[in-house]
């Protein structure tokens, strides 16, 4: 798959929606000066778009469309254009009601709202091929075009009767035998074995909800299906013209489907980043920050390389329980952040307010006011206009040395188990708690997931990883005895590939050797119950003490050496029950905790870890709370520093070396100020 290349500047824009505007050509003239005025270089158009395009069935209207494109390349802007499959106009739903999707309760949709079709439907396959294939022949050649952006947030699942049966030869295809496939899913247990195909469907509260190898698969086909509809999308824009590359915008820390498969089918990643900021009363955004620039994160490793940020707003939503609008001066701060974490675009949900519908009153760079000597014009303009500046940065490379494996198989599995904590089992959480220390004193951290090659790395952080494949519990083996260091946790090596339990000593595969322990029993708590680790033997400088939470696994020690112990209140629980170990295993380490540790011991402890293994962070010093920094290496080596104060508060940090204010020239020779929500980009 191919780079985004066609396009060597840092990319500045909107969803446009000029469809809305065709019976006001006043408008549409604005919208270029004012766009030009606010510095975008390109907007993403057609996202839902059909019923303009083909306003009846075969009848394609796509003048008005090249209108537009033409008018805006004249204008220096660039074209992201959009497949308008993230909404099926009417009178196709009307005329094809299989492509309206089912329900889980197997309820057929009406028509209306959007990402809503059936991706099996062949009808609905076909549309997609013939619209696609006529925006191909008229745009895939046109200069102005830089990526096609593909069915806009590809997401759900369809329970109709074409997807059950696509399902079962989907499950022909990996069982062979309905024996194979009984034995995987454990189907005697209630007496729920199958005799024929026919009988499987997909998971249901009015039907199957019990099987949990069923589950798994049909998430898998889901993803699966879902892959094969945008591969059918993408088959006519990459037959016009392969260079376009192609991207799916994804949806943050959505589990419906298995992006890290999908990513597989993109040359560029990009995503929509919507947190919800302004919630806390003293206006510290730490704590909302750290999980979009997570995932982030997580896109920038899916590829190894920078991905594009297609939507943000650049003020408020209109869909959060409260929609508060970004402060004075937070979009710039946001931006930055961005770009630290693998950005190569600004991108922002929407350009123009519609005047009707769902999202009327949601943010936009231009209001009902029509107006661009508003705050928010301004501060996108300036934003537009430090990005102009930036062209070293476009395709700028992250060094992480640093590894967490999350594997969104290994997630379903563990959230769909009954027991031992039902409500939130807290992968997801314990994953970003790993994280967040990292992020806080400036350590680059890649993603990986199962499939995914992690022996470069210096430290591997496994959390929680539930379903445990061989390959992989060899790969961490092979990892280690050549020298890598390893945290893994609790609930890790449990079930097989088919969500079945292994039979055994736990962790399975061999990782209970690697790391030298013996699972027990897990000991779940509730919400107001905790534990105490306390440090016996600290192999760097470690509090005496730390809370744990949720779930307390109790594990012998079979030959690890025990660094921390169980403390209790229930005098008929042995003293010396360890709760976080070390071993070495080849030339490497092994280490294993047992509980959820409250975030300061993941601070202590992964920093301390990563000081000795000389993994560096971006800026060597101590950052005062909330100030975070980036880095990120340009083509010609130039080293792009980005420190972000998240408070509302005056910061200064102390630097280990001079550095230069990337915008303005000035020099910081020890102390770097920040002023609230302040950001630099420094080189
Ligand atoms: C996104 C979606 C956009 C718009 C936006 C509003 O999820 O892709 O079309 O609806 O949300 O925040």
């Amino acid at each position: 798959m191919q780079a985004l290349t066609s396009y060597p500047h840092m990319l500045h824009g909107c969803d446009y929606n000029p469809e809305q505007w065709l019976n006001r050509p006043d408008i549409l003239a604005q919208d270029i000066e004012q766009m030009k005025q606010a510095n975008i270089n390109c907007v993403s158009v057609g996202i839902f778009s059909w019923s303009s395009l083909e306003p009846r069935e075969g009848d394609y209207q796509l003048d008005w469309l090249a209108n537009i494109i033409n008018k805006l390349y004249a204008n220096g802007i660039y074209t992201v254009l959009a497949t308008p499959s993230g909404a099926k106009p009417s009178w196709m739903a009307k005329k094809y009601p299989e492509i309206r999707r089912v329900s889980a309760e197997r309820v057929r949709d009406l028509q209306g709202g959007r990402h809503n079709h059936c991706y099996t439907s062949p009808v609905y396959r076909e549309k997609v091929r013939q619209i696609n294939t006529k925006l191909a022949e008229r745009f895939a050649d046109h200069p102005a075009v830089i990526l096609w952006h593909v069915s806009n947030e590809i997401q759900g699942e369809c329970h109709c009767d074409l997807c059950q049966a696509a399902f079962r030869e989907w499950l022909k295809k990996r069982y062979g035998s309905l024996d194979e496939l009984n034995l995987a899913w454990w189907t005697t247990f209630w007496s729920h074995t199958y005799s024929d195909w026919d009988e499987i469907e997909s998971p249901s509260p009015i039907g199957e909800p019990c099987i949990h190898g069923l589950t798994l698969d049909w998430k898998r086909f889901c993803t699966a299906q879902t892959r094969s509809f945008f591969e059918n999308e993408i088959a006519p824009l990459k037959a016009a013209n392969p260079d376009i590359p192609v991207t799916a915008n994804f949806m943050g820390f959505y589990d419906g489907i298995n992006y890290w498969e999908l990513a597989k089918s993109l040359d560029v990643i990009s995503w929509d980043s919507y947190p919800n900021w302004h919630t806390q009363p003293d206006g510290d955004e730490t704590y909302n920050a750290f999980w979009a620039d997570a995932f982030s994160d997580m896109c920038r490793s899916m590829l190894g390389k920078p991905f594009l940020l297609m939507e943000n707003t650049p003020s408020q939503t209109n869909w959060m329980e409260v929609c508060r609008p970004k402060t004075w001066g937070f979009l710039r701060l946001t931006s930055i952040a961005n770009l630290a974490h693998g950005a190569d675009s600004i991108q922002y949900f929407q350009w123009r307010q519609s005047r009707g519908c769902a999202e009327k009153f949601h943010g936009a760079v231009m209001t009902h006011a029509n107006r661009t000597d508003t705050r928010v014009f301004r501060e996108v303009s300036g934003v537009g206009a430090m990005l102009k500046k930036l062209d070293g940065l476009c395709g700028a490379k992250t060094t992480a040395n640093i590894a967490i494996l999350y594997d969104l198989e290994s997630h379903w599995a563990v959230n769909d188990a009954k027991g031992p904590r039902n409500g939130s089992i807290g992968d997801n959480d314990l994953m970003l708690r790993m994280y967040l220390p990292f992020w806080k004193a400036g350590y680059a951290v890649d993603f990986v997931n199962s499939e995914m090659d992690f022996s470069g790395c210096h430290l591997l952080l496994v959390p929680m990883l539930y379903m445990l494949r061989a390959d992989v519990a060899k790969r961490i083996r092979d990892y280690v005895k050549q020298g890598g260091t390893v945290l893994l946790t609790l609930h890790t090596g449990l079930v097989d590939e088919h969500d079945l339990c292994y039979m055994g000593d736990t962790p399975a595969e061999g990782l209970a050797e690697l790391a030298g322990i013996r699972f027990l029993e897990t000991d779940p708590l509730y919400e107001n119950q905790h534990e105490t680790m306390r440090i016996v033997k600290a192999p760097f400088p470690l509090a005496e003490s730390y809370k744990l939470e949720r779930l307390c696994e109790r594990v012998a020690a079979e030959g690890a050496e025990v660094l921390a112990v169980y403390e209790h209140d229930n005098p008929c629980m042995p003293d010396d029950l360890p709760c976080l170990t070390r071993s070495s295993f080849g030339r490497g380490t092994a280490y294993y905790l047992g509980a959820f540790a409250e975030d300061r011991f993941f601070s202590d402890f992964l920093i301390s870890l990563a000081e000795r293994l000389g993994i560096q962070p971006a800026i060597d010093t101590t950052f005062p709370h909330g100030v975070v920094a980036a880095a990120r290496t340009g083509a010609d080596g130039t080293k792009y520093y980005f420190v972000m104060n998240w408070t509302r508060e005056q910061k200064s940090v102390n630097l280990p070396h001079p550095l230069k204010d990337f915008e303005t020239g000035k020099v910081y020779q020890n102390k770097l100020p920040l002023g609230p929500y302040g950001a630099k980009i420094l080189i």
